[in-house]
Protein backbone atom coordinates (compact mmCIF):
# COMPACT_ATOMS: atom_id res chain seq x y z
CA UNK A 1 0.00 0.00 0.00
CA UNK A 2 1.44 3.52 -1.05
CA UNK A 3 1.15 6.38 1.48
CA UNK A 4 -0.06 9.74 1.37
CA UNK A 5 2.08 12.68 1.78
CA UNK A 6 1.86 15.72 4.37
CA UNK A 7 1.25 18.43 2.35
CA UNK A 8 1.34 22.09 2.52
CA UNK A 9 -1.56 23.92 1.28
CA UNK A 10 -2.77 27.79 1.35
CA UNK A 11 -6.19 28.47 1.14
CA UNK A 12 -8.54 31.75 1.19
CA UNK A 13 -12.01 30.88 3.33
CA UNK A 14 -14.70 32.63 1.00
CA UNK A 15 -15.74 35.74 3.59
CA UNK A 16 -16.81 37.16 0.10
CA UNK A 17 -18.23 35.23 -2.51
CA UNK A 18 -20.81 35.55 -4.62
CA UNK A 19 -21.04 35.04 -8.19
CA UNK A 20 -21.39 39.32 -9.84
CA UNK A 21 -19.49 38.14 -13.13
CA UNK A 22 -19.56 35.88 -15.47
CA UNK A 23 -16.32 34.37 -17.08
CA UNK A 24 -16.64 30.84 -17.16
CA UNK A 25 -19.83 28.65 -18.68
CA UNK A 26 -20.38 27.86 -14.87
CA UNK A 27 -20.95 31.43 -13.57
CA UNK A 28 -24.89 32.46 -13.56
CA UNK A 29 -25.31 36.16 -11.73
CA UNK A 30 -28.99 35.39 -11.88
CA UNK A 31 -28.66 32.56 -9.48
CA UNK A 32 -28.26 33.55 -5.96
CA UNK A 33 -25.26 32.86 -3.65
CA UNK A 34 -25.16 31.16 0.18
CA UNK A 35 -22.14 32.83 0.81
CA UNK A 36 -22.78 31.13 4.39
CA UNK A 37 -23.16 27.69 2.70
CA UNK A 38 -19.88 28.14 0.82
CA UNK A 39 -18.35 29.07 3.98
CA UNK A 40 -19.12 25.58 6.09
CA UNK A 41 -18.17 23.86 2.80
CA UNK A 42 -14.74 25.22 2.71
CA UNK A 43 -14.50 25.17 6.61
CA UNK A 44 -15.13 21.22 6.56
CA UNK A 45 -12.24 20.96 2.97
CA UNK A 46 -10.18 22.92 5.41
CA UNK A 47 -10.75 20.62 8.34
CA UNK A 48 -10.41 17.63 5.90
CA UNK A 49 -7.03 18.74 4.99
CA UNK A 50 -6.16 18.82 8.87
CA UNK A 51 -7.29 15.19 9.42
CA UNK A 52 -5.29 14.03 6.64
CA UNK A 53 -2.29 15.49 8.73
CA UNK A 54 -1.57 18.18 5.89
CA UNK A 55 -0.34 21.87 6.67
CA UNK A 56 -3.10 24.58 5.73
CA UNK A 57 -2.16 28.23 6.01
CA UNK A 58 -4.87 31.02 5.16
CA UNK A 59 -4.42 33.97 3.11
CA UNK A 60 -6.86 36.93 4.21
CA UNK A 61 -10.11 36.92 1.56
CA UNK A 62 -10.41 40.67 0.04
CA UNK A 63 -13.56 42.43 -0.26
CA UNK A 64 -14.20 43.14 -4.38
CA UNK A 65 -12.61 39.78 -5.05
CA UNK A 66 -15.29 37.14 -5.04
CA UNK A 67 -12.80 34.49 -6.51
CA UNK A 68 -9.72 35.02 -4.08
CA UNK A 69 -11.62 31.30 -2.85
CA UNK A 70 -9.84 29.83 -5.49
CA UNK A 71 -6.32 29.83 -4.05
CA UNK A 72 -5.13 27.29 -6.81
CA UNK A 73 -5.10 30.76 -9.56
CA UNK A 74 -3.38 32.77 -6.94
CA UNK A 75 0.29 31.75 -8.20
CA UNK A 76 2.78 28.04 -8.64
CA UNK A 77 5.16 27.63 -6.29
CA UNK A 78 7.60 24.49 -7.60
CA UNK A 79 10.88 24.05 -5.06
CA UNK A 80 10.01 27.22 -3.61
CA UNK A 81 9.88 29.35 -6.44
CA UNK A 82 7.00 31.31 -6.32
CA UNK A 83 5.80 32.22 -9.90
CA UNK A 84 2.85 34.82 -9.96
CA UNK A 85 -0.55 34.44 -11.58
CA UNK A 86 -1.32 37.17 -14.35
CA UNK A 87 -5.12 36.90 -14.28
CA UNK A 88 -7.12 37.02 -18.18
CA UNK A 89 -10.13 38.72 -16.76
CA UNK A 90 -10.03 42.64 -15.46
CA UNK A 91 -12.16 41.35 -12.73
CA UNK A 92 -9.61 39.00 -11.40
CA UNK A 93 -6.54 41.21 -11.36
CA UNK A 94 -6.35 42.29 -7.86
CA UNK A 95 -5.67 38.58 -7.13
CA UNK A 96 -2.26 38.12 -8.73
CA UNK A 97 -0.32 41.19 -6.32
CA UNK A 98 -2.57 39.91 -3.19
CA UNK A 99 -1.25 36.12 -3.47
CA UNK A 100 2.31 37.37 -4.20
CA UNK A 101 2.48 39.82 -1.37
CA UNK A 102 1.78 36.61 1.19
CA UNK A 103 4.66 35.00 -0.26
CA UNK A 104 7.03 37.02 -0.55
CA UNK A 105 6.05 38.51 3.66
CA UNK A 106 6.47 34.63 3.96
CA UNK A 107 9.77 34.99 3.10
CA UNK A 108 9.57 32.85 -0.73
CA UNK A 109 11.53 33.66 -3.71
CA UNK A 110 8.92 35.35 -6.15
CA UNK A 111 9.26 35.70 -9.54
CA UNK A 112 6.05 38.27 -11.07
CA UNK A 113 4.84 36.96 -14.98
CA UNK A 114 5.38 38.54 -17.75
CA UNK A 115 2.46 36.81 -19.49
CA UNK A 116 -0.81 35.41 -18.52
CA UNK A 117 -1.34 32.58 -16.63
CA UNK A 118 -3.95 31.31 -13.80
CA UNK A 119 -1.53 29.59 -11.35
CA UNK A 120 -1.81 26.05 -10.78
CA UNK A 121 -5.62 26.29 -12.22
CA UNK A 122 -3.29 25.80 -15.43
CA UNK A 123 0.08 24.40 -14.19
CA UNK A 124 -0.13 21.17 -12.74
CA UNK A 125 3.31 19.30 -11.43
CA UNK A 126 3.36 15.48 -12.93
CA UNK A 127 6.81 14.05 -11.58
CA UNK A 128 9.61 16.25 -13.13
CA UNK A 129 7.68 17.75 -15.61
CA UNK A 130 4.84 20.64 -15.62
CA UNK A 131 2.01 20.01 -17.49
CA UNK A 132 0.63 23.07 -18.98
CA UNK A 133 -3.08 24.23 -20.11
CA UNK A 134 -3.92 27.22 -22.74
CA UNK A 135 -6.65 27.45 -24.76
CA UNK A 136 -8.90 29.86 -22.46
CA UNK A 137 -6.77 31.56 -19.89
CA UNK A 138 -3.17 30.57 -19.53
CA UNK A 139 -0.71 31.58 -22.61
CA UNK A 140 1.57 29.43 -24.27
CA UNK A 141 3.99 32.26 -23.80
CA UNK A 142 3.59 31.54 -19.94
CA UNK A 143 4.78 27.87 -20.06
CA UNK A 144 7.58 28.85 -21.44
CA UNK A 145 8.34 31.45 -19.12
CA UNK A 146 7.19 28.94 -15.93
CA UNK A 147 9.67 26.01 -17.75
CA UNK A 148 12.52 28.95 -17.92
CA UNK A 149 11.73 29.92 -13.98
CA UNK A 150 11.97 26.29 -12.33
CA UNK A 151 14.25 24.55 -15.44
CA UNK A 152 11.23 21.99 -15.74
CA UNK A 153 10.42 20.77 -18.67
CA UNK A 154 6.26 21.71 -19.57
CA UNK A 155 3.85 20.25 -21.62
CA UNK A 156 1.48 22.18 -22.53
CA UNK A 157 -1.95 20.78 -23.59
CA UNK A 158 -4.46 22.56 -24.98
CA UNK A 159 -8.11 23.06 -24.17
CA UNK A 160 -11.57 22.72 -26.03
CA UNK A 161 -14.31 22.62 -24.43
CA UNK A 162 -15.60 26.24 -22.14
CA UNK A 163 -16.92 23.94 -19.53
CA UNK A 164 -13.52 23.22 -19.10
CA UNK A 165 -11.50 26.13 -18.80
CA UNK A 166 -8.43 25.47 -16.60
CA UNK A 167 -6.43 22.34 -16.68
CA UNK A 168 -7.39 21.36 -13.30
CA UNK A 169 -11.16 21.21 -14.41
CA UNK A 170 -10.20 18.01 -16.64
CA UNK A 171 -7.36 16.23 -15.41
CA UNK A 172 -5.59 15.66 -12.22
CA UNK A 173 -2.19 14.32 -10.89
CA UNK A 174 -3.11 11.57 -8.26
CA UNK A 175 0.68 10.47 -7.98
CA UNK A 176 3.98 12.89 -8.54
CA UNK A 177 1.96 15.99 -7.75
CA UNK A 178 4.38 16.45 -4.54
CA UNK A 179 7.71 18.63 -6.73
CA UNK A 180 9.93 16.26 -4.97
CA UNK A 181 9.04 12.52 -6.46
CA UNK A 182 10.33 11.88 -9.60
CA UNK A 183 8.67 8.44 -10.60
CA UNK A 184 8.67 6.33 -11.50
CA UNK A 185 9.90 4.55 -8.42
CA UNK A 186 13.20 2.27 -9.89
CA UNK A 187 12.07 -0.23 -6.81
CA UNK A 188 8.73 -0.08 -7.56
CA UNK A 189 8.50 1.09 -10.86
CA UNK A 190 5.34 3.15 -9.58
CA UNK A 191 4.95 6.17 -11.92
CA UNK A 192 3.12 9.34 -11.95
CA UNK A 193 -0.55 8.74 -12.33
CA UNK A 194 -3.13 11.05 -13.76
CA UNK A 195 -7.18 10.90 -14.94
CA UNK A 196 -8.47 12.99 -16.87
CA UNK A 197 -11.52 13.79 -19.62
CA UNK A 198 -10.20 13.22 -22.81
CA UNK A 199 -13.18 15.57 -24.71
CA UNK A 200 -11.75 18.31 -23.13
CA UNK A 201 -8.10 18.46 -25.05
CA UNK A 202 -7.58 19.18 -28.38
CA UNK A 203 -6.70 15.83 -30.95
CA UNK A 204 -3.06 16.69 -30.83
CA UNK A 205 -2.86 16.95 -26.86
CA UNK A 206 -4.81 13.58 -26.76
CA UNK A 207 -2.31 12.57 -28.55
CA UNK A 208 0.18 13.97 -26.28
CA UNK A 209 -1.38 12.60 -23.22
CA UNK A 210 -1.85 9.21 -24.11
CA UNK A 211 1.55 8.43 -25.51
CA UNK A 212 2.83 9.76 -21.90
CA UNK A 213 0.49 8.56 -19.43
CA UNK A 214 -0.95 5.12 -21.63
CA UNK A 215 -2.42 3.82 -18.31
CA UNK A 216 -4.57 6.76 -17.47
CA UNK A 217 -7.94 6.77 -16.21
CA UNK A 218 -10.07 8.40 -18.55
CA UNK A 219 -12.98 10.26 -16.99
CA UNK A 220 -16.51 9.53 -17.97
CA UNK A 221 -18.66 12.85 -18.97
CA UNK A 222 -21.31 12.60 -16.12
CA UNK A 223 -17.83 12.45 -13.44
CA UNK A 224 -16.12 15.28 -16.11
CA UNK A 225 -19.29 18.01 -15.49
CA UNK A 226 -19.37 17.77 -11.98
CA UNK A 227 -15.97 18.82 -11.69
CA UNK A 228 -14.95 15.25 -10.36
CA UNK A 229 -11.77 16.16 -11.31
CA UNK A 230 -11.14 19.08 -9.88
CA UNK A 231 -9.52 16.44 -6.90
CA UNK A 232 -6.69 16.67 -4.94
CA UNK A 233 -4.78 13.73 -4.42
CA UNK A 234 -1.63 13.22 -1.51
CA UNK A 235 -0.71 9.66 -2.88
CA UNK A 236 -3.23 8.37 -1.59
CA UNK A 237 -6.32 10.06 -0.52
CA UNK A 238 -7.81 12.20 -3.11
CA UNK A 239 -10.39 14.93 -2.10
CA UNK A 240 -13.31 15.38 -4.27
CA UNK A 241 -16.81 15.85 -4.96
CA UNK A 242 -18.90 13.15 -3.90
CA UNK A 243 -21.05 13.58 -6.51
CA UNK A 244 -18.19 11.88 -9.09
CA UNK A 245 -19.03 8.22 -8.33
CA UNK A 246 -17.29 6.33 -11.37
CA UNK A 247 -14.12 8.52 -10.61
CA UNK A 248 -14.69 7.56 -6.68
CA UNK A 249 -14.81 3.50 -7.48
CA UNK A 250 -12.43 3.67 -10.00
CA UNK A 251 -9.82 5.19 -8.20
CA UNK A 252 -10.57 2.84 -5.20
CA UNK A 253 -9.78 0.14 -7.82
CA UNK A 254 -6.71 1.80 -8.19
CA UNK A 255 -5.46 2.02 -4.99
CA UNK A 256 -5.95 5.14 -3.74
CA UNK A 257 -8.78 6.19 -1.36
CA UNK A 258 -11.11 8.61 -2.44
CA UNK A 259 -12.55 11.33 0.27
CA UNK A 260 -15.92 13.04 -0.82
CA UNK A 261 -15.93 16.65 0.66
CA UNK A 262 -19.47 18.61 -0.82
CA UNK A 263 -17.96 22.00 -2.39
CA UNK A 264 -21.38 22.44 -4.53
CA UNK A 265 -21.84 25.93 -3.29
CA UNK A 266 -18.42 26.62 -4.88
CA UNK A 267 -19.06 25.07 -8.40
CA UNK A 268 -21.56 28.20 -8.79
CA UNK A 269 -18.10 30.33 -9.52
CA UNK A 270 -16.86 27.20 -11.51
CA UNK A 271 -14.78 25.38 -8.87
CA UNK A 272 -14.38 22.21 -6.86
CA UNK A 273 -11.70 21.30 -4.21
CA UNK A 274 -8.82 21.53 -5.96
CA UNK A 275 -9.66 25.28 -7.08
CA UNK A 276 -9.83 26.08 -3.30
CA UNK A 277 -6.08 24.77 -2.86
CA UNK A 278 -3.08 25.70 -3.49
CA UNK A 279 -0.02 23.59 -2.98
CA UNK A 280 3.40 25.18 -1.45
CA UNK A 281 6.12 23.01 -2.58
CA UNK A 282 9.50 23.36 -1.49
CA UNK A 283 10.28 25.49 1.21
CA UNK A 284 11.42 29.42 1.50
CA UNK A 285 14.82 30.69 1.75
CA UNK A 286 14.46 31.75 5.27
CA UNK A 287 13.56 27.59 5.97
CA UNK A 288 16.21 26.40 4.09
CA UNK A 289 18.95 28.51 6.02
CA UNK A 290 17.55 27.90 9.33
N1 LIG B 1 -14.72 31.90 -11.27
C1 LIG B 1 -13.35 31.49 -11.37
C2 LIG B 1 -12.84 31.78 -12.77
O1 LIG B 1 -13.57 31.59 -13.69
C3 LIG B 1 -13.21 30.03 -11.04
C4 LIG B 1 -11.80 29.57 -10.94
C5 LIG B 1 -11.67 28.11 -10.63
N2 LIG B 1 -10.35 27.73 -10.37
C6 LIG B 1 -9.69 26.69 -10.89
N3 LIG B 1 -8.51 26.39 -10.42
N4 LIG B 1 -10.17 26.02 -11.92
O2 LIG B 1 -11.72 32.22 -12.95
Amino acid sequence: MLEGSARHYLMCRPTYFTVSYEINPWMDRSRPVDTALAVSQWERLRDTYLELGHTVETIEPEPGLPDMVYAANGATVVDGLVYSALFRHAERAAEGPAYLKWFADHGYVTHQADHVNEGEGDLLVAGDVVLAGTGFRTERTAHTEASTLWGREVVSLELVDPRFYHLDTALVVLRGNDGRTFLPDAATGIGVDVAYYPPAFSPESREVLAERFPDAHLAHEEDAVVLGLNAVSDGVHVVMNPRATHLADALSERGYAPVGVDTSELLLGGGGAKCCTLEIRGTTSRQAVA
